[in-house]
């Protein structure tokens, strides 16, 4: 809202959401548990939480290996899942859709794939306000292939300088790899215009995910990436479950990445023949309950309005931020226009982790330390910094009980 006032009990209502997660009814040091640490994993809502244990008591088995019901039901259910997240991200077909154990391993598998073609002095473009799970996989390349990494620099509001971006790509340029959201600044980067300019150089892209499809609805189609990436522990689903989205195409230029049952067509003593993407990309038995679980996850978060959602946790970050106007003793990181609702920031002369560590005792869970994200702590000047996320089951009462208890921890410094 326009004057800072959270939506509360107009188009989208927290306090019902916030009923359907058990976990947010416990107490923490004796307060209720203000639970602000959304951007390292979100909460899970009871409909997923059911969903395991009725997958486990019911219709449990490998999948794609069984002629017998129970193997044909898990693996119906499986596939259903992979359904859901090419419809979350309007994915052309479910055949877009591999599964992963997470986002780190769907850029892993990129990268990897990627980087049997690099010759030495390929370029990589990736951005500096990446999370290492972006950065690591192309270090490897730079490293085990001569591949040269290139930086998008951030501006001091948070954003990026697109007008860099522009300069560094040229005909060596192989991958541009940007994050959708960042972890750090909260920053929604112009991923459409990035991955337009990277395509006209001939480049593929790749978009981080993580963050982005929780607090946007992605549309892989709309923004024309060749790969998007999510992971489920951050969108209401189980860990150890992401996806990477990938165009025929893209899928199709990059060899298999792991070896073993089910990612195979033909295997004899000579010679090899791979399945088609996904599966050539899903060697072993897949993470069968998780995929059920964040399948289950993203149709629960599929159902509320995804625009009323992200005006909600906007609302309460602009009432968090709102109230912090003003103090001396506090550096907001990141204030880039339209960013997502997460607030970075440092406390003159005491640690984040001080910080994280007192406003714990009043039950306020947040993160401190540099966010996987080293390089962008450098480039902020920070050696670290404390963050609260906001996710829709927050309230205006969470954001308030952070503001009182992030003043209170600084109190302890004065
Ligand atoms: N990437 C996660 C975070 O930002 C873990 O906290």
């Amino acid at each position: 809202m326009a004057d800072g006032s959270p939506v509360v009990g107009q188009t989208f209502d927290p306090y019902a959401v916030r009923a359907q997660f058990p976990i947010l009814s416990r107490t923490v040091n004796g307060k209720p548990l203000v639970y602000l640490d959304n951007a390292a994993s979100a909460q899970k809502p009871r409909v997923v939480i059911d969903s395991l244990v009725a997958q486990m008591e019911g219709s449990y088995a490998n999948v794609h290996r069984g002629l017998h019901t129970l193997s044909n039901e898990a693996t119906e259910a499986f596939e259903a899942a992979r359904d859901v997240v090419a419809r979350f991200l309007n994915a052309p077909t479910p055949d877009n859709i591999v599964w992963t154990k997470g986002g780190t391993e769907a850029i892993n598998l990129v990268a990897n794939g990627v980087g049997l073609s690099i010759e030495p002095g390929d370029e990589i473009i990736v951005s500096d306000m990446e999370h290492h799970s972006n950065i690591v996989p192309w270090h490897l390349l730079r490293e085990r292939r001569g591949a040269v990494l290139k930086w998008i620099p951030v501006l001091d509001d948070g954003s990026l300088d697109m007008a860099a971006y522009a300069e560094l790509l040229g005909p060596k340029t192989k991958v541009v790899a940007v994050t959708h959201m960042s972890n750090v600044l909260g920053t929604i980067n112009p991923i459409a215009e990035i991955t337009r300019l990277a395509h006209a150089a001939g480049a593929r892209v790749l978009i981080d995910g993580c963050q982005g499809a929780v607090h946007a609805a992605p549309d892989v189609q709309a923004v024309g990436c060749d790969w998007y990436v999510i992971t489920g522990h951050k969108l209401f689903g189980p860990t150890g479950i992401g996806a990477l989205y990938g165009t025929t195409d893209a899928l199709e230029s990059l060899p298999p990445y792991q070896g073993g049952g089910e990612m195979i067509a033909v295997v004899e003593k000579e010679r090899i023949t791979y399945a088609a993407p996904p599966h050539r990309f899903e060697a072993g038995t897949p993470p069968i309950l998780e995929a059920i679980g964040l399948g289950v996850a993203l149709d629960w978060l599929s159902g509320f309005d995804r625009a009323a959602v992200a005006a909600h946790e906007h609302a309460l970050y602009e009432h968090a931020r709102a109230r912090l106007n003003g103090l001396d003793w506090l550096r907001v990181i990141g204030e880039a226009e339209g960013k997502g609702a997460l607030l970075t920031f440092t406390v003159a002369d005491a640690h984040a982790h001080d910080i994280a560590q007192i406003m714990d005792r009043y039950g306020v869970a947040v993160r401190a330390g540099m966010h996987c994200a080293e390089p962008l702590a450098k480039r902020m000047g920070v050696t670290s910094s404390t963050r609260a996320s906001f996710a829709l089951y927050n309230t205006v009462e969470d954001a308030d009980a952070f503001v009182d208890a992030l003043i209170k921890a600084r109190e302890f410094f004065v």
